[in-house]
């Protein structure tokens, strides 16, 4: 019997796809991937569910005990979770990263799509970073994933622009080792970021600055006017959907690629993984839409 509560369908036999993470109060995902699975007939339904640091474990054994299939996970666990794995790629393994964990013969496999998710929006967005010189704002948990998956794409250079230089320096480090990409780090200052801007072709916003629940945002977005008129902007919040960063972008009539939708590039890479298809391109459409709705964003 398939009962129906405002938008979610599910059946008695519909199974739970959590994605883990705390806090989970801003998480948008499940509006994003609950119409898909609809569209394409997944007896699955996505819940966010708070774990607290040090919860792996419980949670692990709650999986196997609910026959839970697939999880996604969100900070503070993308690092933690590898120990619990069976299998991990090489490329998630180095950064630390896996945001993806299926159950597959017996084994959990987990994968990190942020990299793969933030490429396939810039791509969707009609963008060819190749040649391009690219600066990013941040240096956490989803930054070395992307960077591998810049570099392959051709990006010519990268300055990372980071409150903590010596973080920003070991992921230098590590690209460098895996990669030939021309890449540096600097400390994040004003007059740092200024100067930076003024020279840039895409400029990406990887730090919470700005994050729904967050207390701190930029005090000063000077530094978005130094941009040149053909500059492009990312920002990887998704929630709210138009950070200051983003519409300031938007006053100066840039090109932005929001956080929506290197989310909802990674849901495509995520379906890859864990059903063997992409969606479809009228099915992404409904998931933005859902989300879209849910923040109540029309931009
Ligand atoms: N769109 C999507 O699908 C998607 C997916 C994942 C994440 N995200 C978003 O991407 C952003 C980065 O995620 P993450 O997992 O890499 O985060 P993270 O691991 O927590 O790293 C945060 C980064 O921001 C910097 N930072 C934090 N607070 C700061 C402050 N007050 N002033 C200056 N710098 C500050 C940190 O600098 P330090 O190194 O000095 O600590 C660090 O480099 C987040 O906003 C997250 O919500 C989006």
């Amino acid at each position: 019997m398939k009962m129906t509560v405002g938008q979610l369908s599910f059946t008695l036999e519909t199974r739970l796809f959590p994605i883990i993470g705390r806090p989970m109060g801003q998480s948008s995902a499940s509006y994003a991937y609950n119409p898909l699975f609809s569209a394409n007939g997944i007896d699955e339904i996505m819940w966010p569910v708070e774990i607290p640091v040090g919860g792996l474990g419980d949670f692990m054994a709650a999986v196997r005990t609910l026959g839970i299939r697939h999880f996604c996970l969100t900070m503070p666990h993308k690092a933690p979770i590898i120990q619990y794995l069976d299998e991990v790629d090489e490329q998630s393994r180095i950064f630390n990263s896996v945001n993806i964990v299926k159950m597959e013969n017996g084994k959990f496999i987990g994968t990190g799509m942020d990299g793969k998710g933030n490429v396939a929006a810039i791509r969707a967005a009609g963008v060819n970073v190749q040649g391009m010189h690219i600066a990013i704002i941040g240096a956490g948990s989803i930054v070395g994933v992307i960077l591998l998956e810049l570099a392959r794409e051709g990006v010519e250079k990268i300055t990372l622009i980071n409150r903590s230089v010596g973080k920003a320096d070991a992921l230098v480090r590590t690209v460098r080792e895996y990669t030939d990409m021309t890449i540096e780090c600097i400390p994040l200052t004003d007059g740092n970021l200024n100067k930076l801007a003024g020279k840039c072709d895409f400029l990406m916003q990887s730090t919470p600055l700005g994050l729904a629940g967050y207390s701190h945002d930029f005090t000063c977005l000077d530094f978005m006017d130094r941009l040149g008129p053909r500059a492009i902007v990312m920002e990887n919040i998704v929630n709210p959907p138009l950070t200051r960063v983003a519409a300031r972008a938007r006053e100066r009539g840039l090109k932005i690629i929001y956080g929506m939708d290197m989310m909802l590039g990674q849901i495509g890479k995520i379906f890859e993984f864990c059903y063997g298809f992409a969606p479809k391109p009228d099915h992404i459409e409904l998931a933005r839409r859902s989300v879209r709705q849910f923040f109540n964003f029309r931009g």
